[in-house]
């Protein structure tokens, strides 16, 4: 439907069909609906009628083709005016072929795969006649006790805003409008969600505009600059102001500075939320708020509906606000061709066709061994040879709970254990296995029969971690060790005096010190997917070679969080050139350096940098420079590096950071080849948020760094002139 015709349309609504677009309904609400399954939110009764129904906008949490189709067909004959319902779901690292979890491909840095993942879920979700996903989730996260931590792709807003980008052309697409096989993005959670005080979920996000323009924004920016078309608020409030009621964020800089004309959702019950965070004394003022601040749907609560009409009425909020939002309502639907076909990519024969395919499985373990991360490996443990006889120890030996806590459709049956996986590699004869304990309860007989099986073999292969529901949503912890009843496990299987490997299964960076100490070696399978076990066993046996980097740090220590590699400098550095002991920036007891950091990942070959250098040391806006290093695969297997660069600005306006990631490129290397790696280092990539917000780079100063993590790098200072 052309612009025209769809402001034809709108003048046609009253104003309570208007109002209504605006409500967004679980399934259980429509006709025709057989839905019974999940909730992403604390349900109310929300005292609307039939006719609110009738005439509503979208719907969340609907899937499969044939019951959406069901519930689409009863609303059109029951609509007056046939707009169609716009289906939205979360569809947030696969639909029913899972992939691994954000934080694990975050770890990838493949932006290619990344893309890939997307397309594969949106094809599965289009099908199955979902029109939008809630993702990407973009939310920029320093904290590893926020439960959402695995949803986030890490702390980098660098990182975040390209896999930010390669979600969206996934997912959406390059042309949204006539592939239905393409789902429209939400980008969510705006803003600073990922920053709650304490780590805990729904908290206040209290920081500077400079802070949040510096390293919140980008990434939501990133996303709807490649053009997602919706963003949905966040539950916390941002300096003062809950996010659903932002004025300054949804309408200053969201619609005014970044000229967003996408669709602004808010989260499951955050209009009415306003009223418990103390703004708003009632629906009716939170309904004003919410939508004066720019809300145009309202999800799972009805504050507008039941009170906009008497606003407008009453002048407080003007209709052509209303007609603006209905009107970016009606766009999306029609961008979507759903006016044409109400269905869209919908369709139960082609979904069982292709859902699960055996090539979405491959990508999803072919992402899944890119993801994982080898934290420690002692003495070249890993990989592990065919011929050694492996006691498989712990509660995720067999578990089937490797999806993470957003996969409310991914089959838990038809994901590869990690048992399983190996299996495949070995065969039962050289497998041994004992659950050791449970995930957070053991018993001595568990720990004793784990310790006698550890004794007949050459290595002990433990498989630990946090079950789904201990990250995620409002599933945040203070405590981010493991469970003491695996720890306790370690401890026993320690006795029997073989390696041991740690294979950990978990949603966000755990405190591993005193693991660290006493195993061998780790690997950080995340939650890997549906085909996590197939893809760790892949890498165990070294068919293929670890190449993922962490893109967010483990801290040593609880109480070192925050811990992020881009942090200030202090007036008081600890290791400045003849710094005191005491008077310095640190901690008594621990270091102040993360167990391990922001680009940190080992392989199983090592590579050398060699010949780091500027193309110049002078650069002006105008003369870019070039870095570039030889890189050498080391060691006798083919392998996979990131090759990172940061840049630290040593004089600014305000502090700067340490180093920040400007670039990184993946490069894979034959043994005893080198490659030349470069990167042009531009005065835009320079830039940053002065005191008074101005964007934009000084003259002076700057050092390059290149190398293998943030820490473990090559140092190259040049000058910017101006
Ligand atoms: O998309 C989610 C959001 O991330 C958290 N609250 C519920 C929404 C819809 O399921």
């Amino acid at each position: 439907m052309n612009e025209e015709k769809l402001k034809y349309l709108l003048k046609q609504m009253t104003l309570d069909e208007k109002i209504t677009q605006f409500i967004q309904l679980v399934p259980q609400f429509y006709e025709g609906s057989k839905y019974k399954g999940d909730k992403t939110g604390p349900m109310t009764d929300l005292g609307i009628n039939k006719e609110i129904v009738q005439n509503s906008g979208s719907v969340i949490g609907a899937s499969g083709a044939k019951e959406i189709i069901n519930i689409q067909e009863t609303h059109l004959k029951n609509n007056r005016l046939g707009i169609p319902l716009l289906f939205m779901a979360d569809i947030v690292h696969g639909f029913k072929t899972i992939f691994p979890v954000p934080l694990a491909i975050g770890c990838s840095w493949d932006l290619d795969l990344a893309e890939k993942s997307a397309q594969v879920a949106a094809l599965e979700a289009s099908v199955s006649g979902i029109h939008v996903t809630f993702a990407p989730m973009v939310d920029l996260v320093r904290d590893p006790r926020f439960g959402r931590v695995m949803e986030s792709t890490g702390e980098d807003p660098y990182l975040n805003s390209q896999l930010a980008k390669a979600f969206v052309r996934g997912f959406q697409g390059p042309d949204l409008e006539n592939t239905p096989y393409r789902v429209a993005t939400c980008v969510k959670h705006f803003a600073a969600y990922g920053a709650p005080e304490g780590g805990r979920d729904y908290n206040t996000v209290d920081m500077s505009e400079r802070q949040l323009r510096e390293y919140y924004l980008p990434a939501y920016k990133a996303a709807l600059d490649e053009g997602a078309q919706m963003i949905m608020t966040s539950f916390n409030t941002v300096n003062g102001i809950p996010s659903t009621g932002n004025r300054k964020l949804l309408r200053g800089i969201l619609r005014d500075e970044w000229n967003f004309d996408g669709v602004v959702i808010s989260d499951w019950g955050s209009v009415k939320e306003l009223i418990p965070h103390g703004v708003a004394t009632n629906e009716l003022e939170a309904a004003y708020k919410a939508i004066v601040a720019g809300v145009d749907i309202e999800m799972m609560t009805a504050a507008y509906v039941k009170h906009l009409s008497w606003l407008v009425g009453m002048e407080a909020v003007d209709e052509a606000l209303i007609d603006e939002a209905v009107l970016r309502i009606l766009r999306l639907k029609s961008k979507l061709g759903l006016f044409e076909n109400p269905y869209r990519g919908a369709d139960e024969a082609v979904s069982k066709k292709i859902i699960m395919s055996k090539q979405h499985r491959e990508i999803s373990r072919e992402l899944a061994t890119k993801s994982i991360v080898l934290l420690q490996n002692k003495y070249h443990l890993l990989p592990l040879q065919k011929e050694q006889k492996i006691a498989v120890i712990g509660p995720f030996a067999k578990s089937h709970d490797i999806l993470g806590p957003w996969s409310w459709l991914g089959s838990k049956e038809e994901a590869i254990p990690l048992y399983d996986g190996l299996l495949e590699k070995v065969g039962a004869h050289s497998l041994l296995y004992a659950e050791g304990c449970e995930i957070e309860v053991g018993t001595n007989e568990q720990q004793n029969a784990a310790l006698k099986i550890a004794e007949e073999v050459d290595v002990i292969v433990l498989a630990l971690g946090e079950s789904s529901e201990m990250s995620g949503e409002a599933a945040s912890r203070a405590d981010i060790h493991l469970p003491q009843v695996q720890l306790d496990l370690i401890k026993k299987l320690k006795k029997a005096n073989k390696p041991m490997i740690v294979v950990l299964f978990n949603g966000r960076p755990l405190d591993l010190h005193s693991v660290s100490c006493e195993v061998d070696a780790i690997l950080e399978a995340w939650f890997p997917g549906t085909e996590g076990g197939a893809a760790i066993a892949d890498l165990m046996f070294g068919d293929k070679n670890p190449s993922a980097k962490l893109s967010i740090s483990f801290p040593y220590s609880v109480g070192q969080i925050p811990v992020y590699y881009n942090h200030f400098h202090t007036g008081r550095p600890k290791n400045a050139p003849n710094a005191e002991e005491k008077y310095v920036s640190k901690y008594l007891d621990i270091p102040n350096e993360p167990l391990f950091s922001f680009g940190f990942g080992l392989s199983y070959t090592t590579f050398l940098y060699r010949n780091a250098k500027l193309s110049d040391r002078m650069m002006t806006v105008e003369t870019p420079i070039t870095i570039s290093v030889d890189l050498t695969n080391d060691g006798d297997v083919k392998g996979a590096e990131i090759v990172q660069l940061y840049i630290q600005d040593v004089v600014g306006e305000v502090v700067r950071p340490l180093k920040e990631l400007k670039g990184f490129k993946k490069v894979m290397l034959n043994p005893g080849e080198t490659k030349t790696v470069s990167f042009i280092i531009t005065e835009e990539q320079l830039r940053y948020h002065h005191s008074d917000l101005q964007y934009k780079s000084d003259p002076g100063a700057f050092v390059a760094y290149i190398g293998t993590n943030s820490y473990d790098v090559q140092a190259l200072p040049f000058q910017l002139i101006k």
